[in-house]
Parts: C-alpha cells; sequence; structure tokens
C-alpha cells in the first residue's frame, strides 16, 4: 500500500498524511449515519461530558465502559448552568468507541483489506482494531484537545498504536485541524492515563513541557487520511468557526504487544480487519 519514501516519512515525522484517500460519497455516507445516531440518540438525564482540560474529574463511569459500547459524549460549553443551550445536533463532541464493532456503515468502513495492509506496512503485525471515535468539532464550540500522545491513554508494551484519521470534512486552522511536531514521537512517552484503586490518573515519566512552539498544522481536504505514531504528540485547537470539522478516527494494536488491564479501556474478543 505504501512506498518506502512513504513509510520512511512516517518513521522519521511519526505521521503521514494521504490525500483523497476515501472518495467523498464514503465521507458522506458516514456523515449520514453519525447524523442518523445522534438524531435517535436520547439525551434525557445524560450529561457525560469530553474534556481534555480536566480529564480526571470529568470522566465517569459512562466514558469508562464505552470501550465496547457506541456511546455519545458532550462539548464542554453545551451546557450553561447544567442544561443544553443548543439542539442535541450541535452539543455532540464525539461518538465512541466501539462504532467500528457495533454499527454496520462503520463496521464496513472500517474492516477492509486496504487499511489492513496499510497498517501492516507501518509496522502493525497481525494488527487488532481496538477502538473508534466519530468526532464532530462542533461550530463555535468544539472544545481544543491538549497536546498530547495517543498511547498515554492505549498504552501498549512495546508502545506501538497507529492512529488513522479520517477527514470527513476540510480540516483547517480556522475550524480546529490536527497540530503535529514533527519527529516528536522520538522524545517517548511522557505519561499514561492509568486505572489505579482511586480512579483515574496521569502516571508522569518526563514533566517537561512540549515544545509546543514547534507544531505544525496539518491542513487536509475532505477525504484525507492522517496515519499517527501513538507516541506522536499532537492537538487541535478549539473550533470558534461557522464550520465543524468531522473526523472518524481508528485505533490499531499489534496482536503481539501486551495491553494492560490497567488502561482506561477493556474489552473482550478484539478483532482484525476481517
Ligand atoms: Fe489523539
Amino acid at each position: 500500500m505504501l512506498t518506502k519514501d512513504q513509510v520512511a516519512a512516517y518513521r522519521r515525522d511519526g505521521f503521514l498524511v494521504l490525500p483523497d484517500f476515501v472518495s467523498p460519497g464514503a465521507c458522506d455516507r458516514l456523515r449520514k449515519r453519525a447524523e442518523q445516531m445522534v438524531n435517535e440518540f436520547n439525551p434525557v438525564g445524560m450529561a457525560s461530558i469530553f474534556s481534555t482540560r480536566e480529564q480526571n474529574r470529568l470522566t465517569d463511569d459512562y466514558f469508562l465502559d464505552s470501550g465496547d459500547k457506541i456511546r455519545f459524549f458532550f462539548e464542554e460549553d453545551a451546557f450553561v448552568e447544567g442544561k443544553l443551550v443548543r439542539d442535541k445536533e450541535r452539543s455532540i463532541n464525539k461518538i465512541g468507541h466501539a462504532l467500528h464493532e457495533l454499527d454496520p456503515t462503520f463496521s464496513e468502513f472500517s474492516r477492509t483489506d486496504e487499511l489492513q495492509l496499510l497498517v501492516v506496512d507501518l509496522g502493525i503485525s497481525d494488527p487488532l482494531l481496538l477502538q473508534s471515535m466519530y468526532i464532530f468539532k462542533q461550530p463555535h464550540i468544539g472544545g481544543e484537545v491538549s497536546c498530547h500522545q495517543d498511547s498515554s491513554f492505549l498504552y501498549t508494551e512495546p508502545p506501538q498504536i497507529v492512529g488513522l484519521w479520517f477527514a470527513l470534512e476540510d480540516a483547517t486552522v480556522e475550524n480546529g485541524c490536527l497540530w503535529a511536531i514533527r519527529g516528536g514521537h522520538k522524545l517517548g512517552l511522557k505519561s499514561r492515563w492509568a486505572r489505579t484503586g482511586e480512579g483515574m490518573k496521569f502516571e508522569y515519566y518526563d514533566t517537561s513541557p512540549w515544545p509546543e512552539e514547534e507544531l505544525v498544522p496539518l491542513e487536509v481536504s475532505k477525504g484525507t487520511l492522517i496515519l499517527l505514531d501513538g507516541l506522536l504528540p499532537h492537538k487541535s485547537l478549539a473550533n470558534r468557526s461557522e464550520k465543524s470539522r468531522q473526523a472518524f478516527t481508528l485505533h490499531v494494536i499489534s496482536a503481539s504487544s501486551s495491553y494492560p488491564e490497567s488502561n482506561w479501556l477493556q474489552r473482550q474478543g478484539l478483532r482484525g480487519f476481517d
């Protein structure tokens, strides 16, 4: 699937951008399905918020038990004094984390030979699909995701994960595209978010700040696939624009890596791409 130069670029930079990987029609099918799912979601009495600002405090069982389910998480700014101030369709931050397992539309999109070959090219032998997320980055209230490494949240030994980030709409600086530190995956893992006897806690291995001045924006058009090394530091800014920045993501691990019980996401029967 990938040329030698592309694999070398991924190893050097920690990411690789593949424009026009997904057809506009396939992007629209996922968007339509996500819209339908949100329409059918009944938020009465439910207010699980996804925020990277206060991850320990705002994480609840609804999140921690979502590894093998399809669940809906709100933007922090969707609420004023505990009440939703927009339509739920404009308030959801993301849907996670087993869309690829439970929903036929997302499963069909995710389980392809093409994607399997791609991650094998990147060194993930015997790949397993660990999680999927549909991210809305809503107009006006889409929250910032602070600089992080995906391996902090989905830790394996050795730390070897590939994230597949599919742009379902154009992603620009204005609507909150990804930013990444080129080559930053070589800085090593800084922290882990782990289950402890007292709930979720960050364990720190290196408390120096990220060199955020080195972040570069990855502005991409609809249909682009961005491949991300789990150790790559990346972030996205808040979306204050009129346009959403919808994306679908998959995270893939190798069956030969060990996956600790202290990771937040626990599920049985991980499957590959078939
Ligand atoms: Fe991430």
